[in-house]
């Protein structure tokens, strides 16, 4: 990309020149003030000011880290931890300050719930983290966290295999048309037979935790590159006035139900 080569040999990444003129300001105004504070700390010393420092990183070691990890802290802080042990490295703070264990609740949908996948919580702490939410001018987040959700739900899973599986047995994919750890854990299981406690269950979810690990890492790479483009096509509340994933015959299969409208 020769656009992106020439703003970046100008010392001026399109990342940067997209941050809202507040945020500019804000920056310049640092500078004054003492020219020395890192990009993710505020004059207070909080971390409420993005994008925190990020390097490119590999997304298959990305991957390799969170399957490991998934048998620590199971899927939601494996995925972030895959992430911010990296970065705790590269950059330091403020990812050293980061609890990535506290996170383990992510697990099974949050504490067993079957909600949202843990994984793609977890992808979605780390992009809104590292970009910052759309409120302070990082929409790159949202968006990130928009189109892995609907990834997710496309993706026959799990995708990525770690060079040294925990067990042998080959895995089906399933593909779960929703991002909800309920939804996905039980396709999964009624095609592979496999139950809630086994192995094979088990190192399916380190897997796809692997899987999206690799995916996120793939998009901040682009974003940092400002390359990223914005995917994801899902915007229910648009279309059909109601928050919704977009499988709604598999919940709605009698007939899918029209919201009351606003009053004009
Ligand atoms: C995971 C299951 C699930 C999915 C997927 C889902 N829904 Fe629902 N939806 C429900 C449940 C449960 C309710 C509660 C009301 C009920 O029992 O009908 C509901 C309620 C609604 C309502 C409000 C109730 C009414 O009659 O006005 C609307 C509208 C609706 N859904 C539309 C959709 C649309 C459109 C989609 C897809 C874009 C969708 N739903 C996807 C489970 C689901």
């Amino acid at each position: 990309m020769k656009n992106d080569e020439n703003m970046e040999s100008k010392g001026v990444s399109r990342r940067q020149m997209m941050i809202g003129t507040g945020a500019l300001a804000a920056s310049v105004a640092m500078v004054q003030f003492g020219g020395l504070l890192k990009s993710a700390e505020a004059k207070d010393g909080s971390t409420e000011k993005w994008p925190w420092p990020y390097e490119k990183l590999d997304p298959a070691k990305t991957a390799e880290i969170a399957y490991e990890e998934w048998y620590r802290v199971f899927c939601g802080a494996a995925v972030i931890n895959s992430v911010f042990s990296q970065l705790r490295e590269k950059v330091g703070e403020p990812y050293k300050s980061f609890p990535t264990d506290a996170f383990v609740f992510l697990e099974g949908g949050m504490v067993g719930w079957g909600t949202v996948c843990g994984s793609n919580a977890g992808a979605a702490i780390v992009a809104n983290t590292i970009i910052g939410p759309r409120i302070a001018g990082g929409k790159e987040g949202h968006l990130i966290t928009d189109d892995m959700f609907q990834w997710y739900s496309e993706a026959s899973m799990p995708i990525f295999a770690p060079k040294k599986p925990k067990v042998a047995t080959t895995l089906v994919k399933t593909t779960s048309e929703s991002p909800l750890c309920h939804v996905s854990v039980g396709k999964w299981m009624k095609a592979s037979g496999y139950h809630i406690g086994s192995p094979e269950r088990k190192d399916r979810c380190a897997r796809v935790a692997a899987s999206v690990a690799y995916h996120l890492v793939e998009l901040l790479n682009d974003w940092k590159d400002g390359k990223y483009v914005a995917t994801g096509t899902h915007s229910p509340v648009k279309d059909f006035g109601i928050t919704a994933q977009m499988n709604c015959m598999e919940c709605h299969a009698g007939g899918v139900p029209t919201p009351p409208m606003a009053k004009k």
